[in-house]
């Protein structure tokens, strides 16, 4: 997976990995076209306006079916707030932020772009994080970050068992970047400790491309580690 010749979309494709896999998969000569979407592409999508995402699907749905969808759309931190070190740093608006932008819009996509996958054979990889591991969470802190993405690994472990069902060719994983290089990680020393952007999203494809039924509804690493949820 995905078949040869291969049509993909990239949900987040102004981001640092989000271009990189916009990149790897203009040059890749299997890749037989690649959309790339963000909240200023021509068809926009913005999970701070929830109904684009409906509407994104319903124009897209013209250039479907596609074989894989990769969606990268996620946030750490803002101008106003960082992630919290302590429970007393916890407020509303910070965690339902990023509920909205990290479980709620991807879990959105996930609905209306269930259609644009081609049943015959189809991979989504949503990129979640490995702090969003309830099993690995061994420091601590950052809560609102952690609990949107624990959040998410369930609406996407809950969706794949449906689409055992539903859509059994297709593959449904949450996966682990690494860290990486880029603006979501450089106030954490990103640059020092991150990879670039273009070698995880080599190392995802390759993963990706490895992928079979019987990974649906796993949490996979940029190595293919499966983590723990
Ligand atoms: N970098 C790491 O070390 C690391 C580690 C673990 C997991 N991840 C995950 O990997 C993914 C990509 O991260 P990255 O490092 O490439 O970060 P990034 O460069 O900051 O990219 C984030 C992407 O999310 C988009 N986005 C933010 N808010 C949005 C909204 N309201 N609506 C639609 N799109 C929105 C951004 O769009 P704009 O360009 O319009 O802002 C951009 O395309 C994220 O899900 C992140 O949680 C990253």
């Amino acid at each position: 997976m995905p078949p040869n010749p291969f049509r993909a979309l990239l949900i987040g494709s102004s981001g640092t990995i989000g271009s990189a896999f916009l990149a790897l998969l203009q040059n890749d000569p299997n890749c037989a076209s690649v959309t790339g979407i963000h909240r200023h592409s021509e068809i926009p999508i913005d999970y701070e306006d929830l109904s684009s995402i409906e509407l994104a699907a319903q124009v897209l749905s013209t250039h479907a079916p596609f074989h894989l969808i990769i969606n990268t759309i996620g946030i750490l931190h803002s101008e106003e707030w960082m992630p919290e070190k302590r429970l007393q740093d916890l407020n509303a608006e910070q965690l339902s932020k990023l509920m909205q932008i990290n479980a709620i819009g991807p879990a959105l996509t996930l609905k209306y772009f269930a259609g644009l996958l081609d049943p015959e054979s189809s991979t989504m990889a949503i990129l979640s994080a490995k702090v969003g591991s309830i099993t690995d969470n061994r420091l601590g802190g950052w809560y609102s970050y952690r609990a949107s993405k624990a959040a998410l690994n369930m609406l996407i472990k809950t969706t794949a068992i449906e689409f055992a069902r539903t859509k059994p060719n297709t593959v449904l994983v949450a996966m682990h970047p690494g860290t990486v290089n880029s603006h979501l990680s450089k106030p954490f020393r990103g640059e020092q400790i991150g990879r670039p952007a273009l070698d995880a999203a080599g190392d995802m494809l390759s993963v990706i491309n490895s992928l079979n039924k019987e990974d649906s509804g796993t949490f996979i690493t940029y190595s293919g580690e499966r983590l723990p949820w």
